[in-house]
């Protein structure tokens, strides 16, 4: 697992802005399949990335996904979709064909079949999973990631790509993308800024599956934190 750590949260943004485009402009020829995490995490790098950088990123090598949505229409406020496409999508040049969101409005256990076809016939496939290049993820101060909470430990190791969940905490549905197809990523990456995600931070480097997040960072094949320094402070 490798980490990086930056005095703040903008600095961290931009850093894995620069580090995506890196990876893009290192494969000239690859499109790269990308899945993004909702949550407020991201919207910071969003922005930078609209504002800063949109001109030399090659967007037409890059389709988004999302690893989970909130099931509410793409105008809601709590849509990871509408928050992506306000703050992203809508500012900068990508085609509209390569942006694949999950439709928070239907039915969540549709909706997750749909997407998981969906994921399935536009990605490779490898141990009966699909394999995206990226998977950019948060995590939770009660340890989960994607939709995955304590508790939905058997998301973990489900055999499908993504399932209907819930938040436990505020009853809201969800699809999230399961722990398998998570771990079957060329390379999966955190997000993680805030003082308030400190004692989470040491538990996903510490070694033990102590939660959803932890468990995808001990089992993906290779893990990168990106972390501002009040997210790493609790770090050795
Ligand atoms: C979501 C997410 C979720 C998120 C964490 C962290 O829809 O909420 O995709 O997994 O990454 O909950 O969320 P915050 O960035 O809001 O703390």
């Amino acid at each position: 697992m490798k980490r990086f750590i930056y005095p703040s949260s903008i600095e961290t943004a931009r850093a894995l802005t620069l580090h995506l485009i890196k990876l893009l402009n290192d494969e000239p020829e690859k499109v790269f399949h990308i899945a993004f995490s909702g949550g407020s995490t991201p919207a910071l790098m969003f922005d930078v990335w609209a504002n800063e950088y949109s001109n030399i990123t090659p967007w037409e090598r890059i389709k988004v996904w999302w690893v989970d949505e909130r099931c509410v229409r793409p105008e809601n406020s709590e849509s990871n979709y509408g928050m992506m496409r306000m703050l992203l999508l809508d500012v900068v040049p990508i085609p509209h064909s390569n942006i694949f969101r999950i439709m928070g409005e239907n039915k969540p256990a549709d909706e997750a079949v749909r997407y998981s076809h969906l994921v399935r016939k536009n990605l490779p496939v490898e141990n009966d999973m699909p394999v995206f290049d990226i998977v950019l993820l948060g995590a939770g101060t009660d340890g989960h990631t994607s939709s995955i909470f304590p508790g939905q430990e058997h998301l973990l190791t489900s055999s499908e790509v993504y399932e209907a969940t819930y938040n436990p905490n505020s009853g809201q549905s969800r699809i999230a993308l399961t722990g398998q197809p998570i771990i079957n990523a060329e390379k999966v990456i955190f997000l993680i800024m805030g003082k308030e995600k400190a004692d989470v931070v040491s538990e996903i480097c510490m070694s033990g599956d102590t939660g959803p997040a932890a468990y995808v960072a001990h089992h993906a094949r290779e893990v990168e934190l990106f972390l501002d320094q009040s997210a790493a402070a609790k770090l050795k």
